[in-house]
């Protein structure tokens, strides 16, 4: 039996890159991937890839910036699924490019309501259902911008040092509860974040997205006395 069988999965930015490489990873071990981003004619196609592999998949298009999508998400998941295993925390958008002085409230704003409280706002809809269940893996995706300084990107690097902060705690919070919250820290990956990698950066040495789904396979799929709460990925060689 595939190690995520009958298993509900919520994968938030899985339109492409990262978030489409967990998607199709999670499917491809058994679970039903609850698709999300804005994009729906891009998640229509991971949902047909995945369908084309024999997997399980659902198209839910959310604007992850408006709480009222993420509450009505969060009561279409209930009716359908009536639980929810696996919550992949991946949707971001990237920094402004310039120093915090310059850079306006909308901005700041529009960036942490993306990667900062989406986050929180998935977890408060989704936690008790998991708490109900007394099992469930959160899995976050950091970077390694939330353990360094990154000068012309502070509200990025602001975003990531708290989504760091926020699963250390709640996965204090959730352990009696026997959830599993874990962050993975990235280096480059070759996506189109941001717009795309900078020309400075080998395309070649940059960590791929699958590299990251195959972290987030690992997580989810731990013996039950193991909990694996923070994985560092870098690229073998300095892109
Ligand atoms: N690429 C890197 O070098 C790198 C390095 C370290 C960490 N990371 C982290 O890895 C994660 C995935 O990044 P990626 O490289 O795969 O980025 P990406 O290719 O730009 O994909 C981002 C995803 O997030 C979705 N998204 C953005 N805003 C959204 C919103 N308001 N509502 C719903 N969905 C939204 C996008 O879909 P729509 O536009 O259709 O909504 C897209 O599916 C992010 O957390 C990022 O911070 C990336």
């Amino acid at each position: 039996m595939p190690a995520l069988d009958s298993q509900i999965a919520l994968v938030t930015g899985a339109a492409r890159g990262v978030g489409e490489a967990v998607s199709l990873r999670l499917a491809s071990l058994g679970a039903h991937v609850l698709l999300i981003a804005r994009d729906t004619e891009r998640l229509n196609q991971v949902r047909d890839q995945i369908q084309t592999n024999k997997g399980q998949a659902t198209v839910l298009p959310c604007d992850l910036t408006d709480p009222d999508a993420i509450a009505h998400l969060a009561e279409q998941v209930a009716r359908d699924h009536k639980r929810l295993d696996i919550l992949v925390n991946n949707a971001a958008i990237g920094g402004t490019g310039k120093p915090l002085h310059e850079v306006s409230p909308e901005d700041w704003d529009r960036l942490i309501d993306t990667n900062l409280r989406a986050p929180y706002l998935l977890i408060r809809a989704f936690a008790p259902m998991m708490i109900a269940a007394r099992s469930g893996h959160i899995v976050n995706i950091s970077s390694l911008a939330g353990h360094n300084p990154l000068p012309n990107n502070a509200p990025y690097a602001a975003s990531k040092w708290g989504l760091n902060g926020l699963t250390y705690s709640v996965a204090e919070e959730l352990r009696p509860h026997k959830i599993r919250v874990s962050v993975i820290a990235p280096g480059s990956i070759d996506t189109h974040f941001g717009g795309g990698h900078s020309s400075s950066k080998d395309p070649a040495k940059m960590l791929q997205p699958d590299d990251v789904a195959a972290v987030v396979a690992t997580l989810v799929t731990q013996a039950p006395q193991s909990f694996i709460s923070e994985v560092l990925l870098r690229p073998t060689q300095k892109p």
